[in-house]
């Protein structure tokens, strides 16, 4: 099973896709989960990008590949992953194409602007294991604390609202294309793979519930 989440920042891809990969044992590659490893390890290059993160802006394509191709050659990888944030331009894209990287499905989660900015103001965050909360719609057990391990919950650095209107406006520009890469790629390739559009408002459990539907099909 090889999958790409698709969706603006705060879809609510990092949510199904824990999800996702416990019932498919198969890794989650987050790169923003990565990048966020980068960032907290204070090296020099961490310094680079948490200045581009912290703007709203993406991580140049030939850095983000470089990690992918890096990551998917592990053996944890062997029978399948988990995209989550990648690929995010059409070189990130193509790039898996060049190197005939298959992917089965790739399921785009669809959420309205105005929702995206009310779910990233609530959102916590346990940064040693990149586990998701929200404060009204899917609460830790105790207030500001990850359930597994007890350590605090954070927010992200580009989660204030200046920042999320340009992660915004970046999706749209530069991500937003892939769903149309991927439908045309769908109709001109067997080897292609199945595109499927989910309406991302609902409950997470039902949101779950579509994707495994659309999975099964
Ligand atoms: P990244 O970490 O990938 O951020 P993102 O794509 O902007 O997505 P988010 O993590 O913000 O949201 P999500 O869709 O995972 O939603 P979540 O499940 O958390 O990237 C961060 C930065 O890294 C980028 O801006 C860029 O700079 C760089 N980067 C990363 N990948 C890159 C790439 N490939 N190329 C270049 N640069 C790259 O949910 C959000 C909130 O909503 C949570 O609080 C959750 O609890 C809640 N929620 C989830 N589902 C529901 C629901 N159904 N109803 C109500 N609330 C819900």
């Amino acid at each position: 099973m090889r999958l790409i989440l698709l969706g603006p920042p705060g879809a609510g891809k990092g949510t199904q896709a824990e999800r996702l990969c416990g019932t498919h044992a198969i890794p989650k590659i987050s790169t923003g989960d990565m990048l966020r490893a980068a960032v907290q390890s204070g090296s020099a290059i961490g310094r680079e990008l948490r200045s581009v993160m912290e703007s709203g802006a993406l991580v140049a394509d030939d850095q983000i590949i470089a990690l992918i191709k890096a990551r998917i050659a592990q053996p944890d990888c062997a029978n399948g992953f988990l995209f989550d944030g990648f690929p995010r331009t059409i070189a990130q894209a193509e790039a898996l194409r060049t190197d005939n990287i298959q992917i089965d499905h790739v399921i785009e989660i669809r959420v309205p602007d105005a929702e995206i900015v009310a779910r990233i103001s609530g959102r916590r965050w346990h940064p040693a294991s990149g586990r998701v909360y929200h404060t009204q719609y899917n609460p830790p057990r105790d207030e500001g604390r990850d359930d597994l391990t007890g350590e605090p919950l954070v927010q992200r650095a580009d989660d204030r609202e200046e920042t999320v209107l340009k992660r915004l406006a970046v999706y749209h520009q530069q991500t937003a294309p892939l769903i149309d890469f991927y439908k045309n790629y769908e109709a001109k390739s067997p080897h292609a793979p199945c595109y499927t559009a989910i309406a991302g408002l609902g409950s997470v459990d039902e949101i779950a519930r579509e994707i495994s539907d659309a999975l099964s099909s």
